[in-house]
């Protein structure tokens, strides 16, 4: 079996153990049927933990992640992005008691092959806030951040770390414009986030607090650390409030472009979900909806900012087409995946990654059989275009906690730069 399947596998046979007993309702999994319609002998032998781990390489080899044309390498070879989510890592350190589930996550996901976690380094004036007013952090919450960082170091997991929300969870852009009104600013939308000078610097400061941060356990400023993948400027960033694009654009120029002044060397990705925008009207046919073309993102235009280096696409069709599962849904999937690889090989030039995916197991019409479809539809999309793209090499695949939508069953990262890309 070639790698790339390989690793799809076995990255859904680390979903079924480590969130198998506390977190299996959560997820709404059942492993053992996913098992069976998924079934391959290679998921055995991961049961019994036999899979072998790439050796471990030394820390010289441990070196920042690029990208060259559409691929992500690392020390010169190809790097393929076998990612999850887990936004709670830096909460979960933050407290004794939880923070070992941290180091097991990481164990878990690193014996199944898994290289990437994308995370918050965010917590914006809520419980446990990093920050807790702007510029003003909790000491022990940036250490907790620290012990996540150094822990997927010594698993060898790199991180995307997330930089802001465009949700309230974790505090999110409201939160930031609740720290201006107190200020004394007239501020009368959560929009103004992406606009207002005052909340434009309380942004930067973040990013600049964490990019310098030296962690306490490594001695390693987070800058120069190659267990950082990615900054990622935002969770789902949208400003329905300008629907022309213009505000949001200019903030990702304005902050890309910032992050690039701290730190060149790490990867920058935006963290949109994908909707195309007024830039590119013949691509609006793929949105999920009309309303999609209102949130004032335009995904390829985002991606043109200079300073972004991949992109990034989420998949929730039941949220963005209808709460009723149908095949609608496949199709939806299927037709915007293959459209933003295309946009990845035509227009930017960049590979991309499909950072989130999943389906809520409260959806009318929602069985296992379905989930199991939809996830195949994924991977069969993914697996067909890495052979058009001359390579069958392409490993990427994931799961994860499902982001800030405790209904979620799952969400998979899946990335697309083998396809992209023949591989020598
Ligand atoms: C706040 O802004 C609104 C409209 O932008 C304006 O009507 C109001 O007078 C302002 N209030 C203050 C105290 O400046
Ligand atoms: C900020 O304050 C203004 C004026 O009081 C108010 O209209 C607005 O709702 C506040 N915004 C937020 C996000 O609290
Ligand atoms: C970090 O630096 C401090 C101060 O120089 C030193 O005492 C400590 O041993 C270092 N820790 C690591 C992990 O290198
Ligand atoms: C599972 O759900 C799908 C979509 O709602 C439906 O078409 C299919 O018949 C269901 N299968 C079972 C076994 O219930
Ligand atoms: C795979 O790609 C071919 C050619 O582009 C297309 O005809 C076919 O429908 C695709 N199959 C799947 C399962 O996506």
């Amino acid at each position: 079996m070639d790698t790339f399947k390989r690793c799809f596998f076995l990255s859904l046979a680390f979903l079924m153990f480590f969130f198998d007993d506390s977190r299996a309702d959560f997820f709404g999994f059942q492993g053992e049927e996913l098992i069976e319609t998924m079934g391959d002998e290679v998921l055995v032998t991961s049961r019994q933990g036999v899979y072998n781990v790439e050796e471990l390489e030394d820390d010289d080899d441990w070196q920042m992640v690029q990208t060259k044309g559409n691929q992500f390498v690392v020390n010169g070879q190809p790097f393929y992005v076998n990612g999850f989510n887990t936004y709670w890592l830096m909460v979960f350190a933050a407290d004794l008691s939880t923070r070992g589930k941290v180091s097991e996550l990481f164990q878990k996901a690193s014996s199944v092959g898994l290289t990437v976690c994308r995370t918050w380094a965010f917590n914006d004036g809520q419980w446990r806030a990093l920050q807790k007013s702007p510029s003003v952090y909790d000491e022990d919450v940036f250490k907790a951040l620290d012990f996540a960082v150094s822990e997927a170091k010594k698993y060898k997991i790199r991180l995307i770390l997330s930089l802001v929300n465009n949700w309230d969870a974790y505090g999110g852009k409201a939160q930031y414009v609740k720290w201006g009104n107190a200020s004394g600013l007239n501020l009368t939308s959560v929009d103004e986030f992406f606009s207002h000078p005052t909340l434009r610097s309380y942004y930067k400061s973040h990013v600049k607090a964490v990019l310098n941060r030296v962690n306490t356990f490594t001695n390693i400023t987070y800058k120069d650390d190659p267990t950082i993948f990615a900054w990622e400027l935002m969770n789902e960033p949208r400003c329905a409030s300008d629907p022309s694009g213009d505000t949001l654009q200019s903030w990702i120029a304005e902050m890309a472009a910032y992050v690039k002044s701290l730190d060149a060397k790490h990867l920058v990705e935006i963290g949109v979900e994908g909707f195309y925008g007024p830039s590119a009207p013949a691509r609006t046919k793929f949105n999920p909806n009309s309303y999609a073309t209102q949130v004032g993102t335009d995904f390829i235009r985002n991606h043109q900012a200079l300073g972004v280096d991949f992109a990034s696409v989420h998949i929730y069709a039941d949220s963005w087409i209808s709460q009723m599962i149908s095949d609608a849904h496949l199709l939806f999937t299927k037709s915007w995946m293959e459209a933003h690889i295309e946009d990845a090989e035509k227009y930017l030039g960049m590979p991309v990654i499909f950072s989130e995916f999943g389906v809520s197991s409260k959806d009318t019409g929602y069985n296992s059989s379905y989930r199991d479809t939809l996830i195949s539809t994924v991977y069969k999309t993914l697996l067909n275009s890495t052979k058009k793209g001359g390579s069958g090499a392409g490993s990427s695949c994931g799961s994860s906690s499902p982001m800030g939508r405790t209904t979620w069953m799952m969400a998979m990262q899946l990335s697309f730069q083998s396809l992209i890309r023949p591989q020598t």
